[in-house]
């Protein structure tokens, strides 16, 4: 079945490894987060985020991500980008062999500030010797936009500053921009009046969706953006995460439950989901934590 007027294809971008674990008490070791990357690449998934060349003092739990990096067996097709905050992290990427990662920012300056200590227009001056570097390199670069739908500091963030923002990661050469719903609290007819609102200024396919589920919204997000015709969608295995700048945020939407609704639809993603299935469950017992994937939850229960 068809839905919105694009293709059938959904392509699945894995953020568990780093923004489920960036957000997790529980600090896994690096042969633990190899092991899940290694995991997630036999699934079929084609981008795996593997980790974050952030500040360590910021984010202590992505510390290890050269070797992360590394260590990852990583298949021919699939892609493994990673977060680089600047050219100090560019610098660190690059010794390790990456070839694609995510610069970011937020459509709410207060958030902004908290996130990467710096406003929105100064975070972009920030990476644009990082996307010149990235050219020269032939580094492919994402883009994203946090608190696409609400910010847990200032409240409602105006759709134009969304557009606004998706549009100049746009031009400064994001090849593709995640609109985020960082602390999930987005319901889907604003989803989807926020995305059709950035597909006036930056083409449907080069877009894609990024929802946390705080609020349990985030699979009628995705269907009411996948009507609205787009075709990628982040999700995290097992749904493992927060936000640590929004008390009561939780993790990314659970890439099982993204997939099953998506094969439901009869659209194709090329994952197996039994073997994301247990690699769900494999990492809910590393995390020592229940599982959020419903589907994992019904699935592997006694
Ligand atoms: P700052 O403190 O303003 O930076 O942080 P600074 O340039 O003054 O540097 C301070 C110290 O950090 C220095 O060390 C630097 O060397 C070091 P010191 O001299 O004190 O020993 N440093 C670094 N070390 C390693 N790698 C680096 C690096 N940069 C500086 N790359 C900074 C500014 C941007 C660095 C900091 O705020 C930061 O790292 N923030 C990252 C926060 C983060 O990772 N947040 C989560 C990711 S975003 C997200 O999850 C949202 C998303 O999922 C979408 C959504 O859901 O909306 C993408
Ligand atoms: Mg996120």
């Amino acid at each position: 079945m068809l839905i919105g007027m694009s293709t059938n294809h959904v392509r699945i971008v894995e953020v568990g490894a780093r923004d489920g674990l960036q957000n997790e008490k529980t600090l896994l070791p690096a042969d633990v987060k190899i092991a899940l990357i290694d995991r997630l690449s036999s699934t079929g998934l084609k981008t795996i985020e593997a980790t974050s060349f952030v500040s360590p003092k910021w984010v202590p739990q992505l510390a290890d991500a050269a070797e992360v990096f590394q260590g990852i067996r990583k298949l021919p097709g699939v892609s493994y980008p990673v977060l680089v905050p600047n050219e100090q992290g560019y610098e660190r990427a690059r010794a390790v062999g990456v070839s694609e990662i995510a610069i970011f920012t937020a459509a709410s300056e207060a958030f902004n500030r908290k996130n990467i200590n710096a406003s929105i227009d100064e975070s972009i001056e920030r990476f644009l010797p990082v996307m010149v570097r990235a050219k020269q390199d032939g580094v492919k670069v994402r883009g994203y936009v946090s608190t696409v739908l609400g910010c847990p500091y200032q409240g409602e963030v105006p759709v134009h500053e969304v557009v606004r923002v998706a549009r100049r990661l746009h031009e400064v050469g994001c090849y593709e921009v995640s609109l985020g719903d960082t602390i999930g609290i987005g319901t889907p007819a604003k989803a989807r009046a926020m995305l059709k609102a950035v597909a006036q200024e930056v083409p449907m396919s080069a877009l894609a969706v990024h929802f946390h589920d705080t609020y349990g919204q985030a699979l009628a997000n995705i269907l009411a953006c996948l009507e609205e015709g787009v075709r990628v969608v982040d999700s995290a295995v097992s749904g493992t995460g927060g936000c640590p700048y929004a008390k009561g945020a939780t993790g990314n939407v659970a890439s099982e439950d993204v997939v099953y609704m998506l094969h439901g639809l009869g659209m194709e993603t090329g994952i197996d989901l039994d073997i994301l299935v247990a690699t769900g469950a494999w990492l809910a017992g590393q995390l020592h934590k229940e599982t959020a994937s419903r589907v994992t939850r019904a699935r592997t229960a006694a």
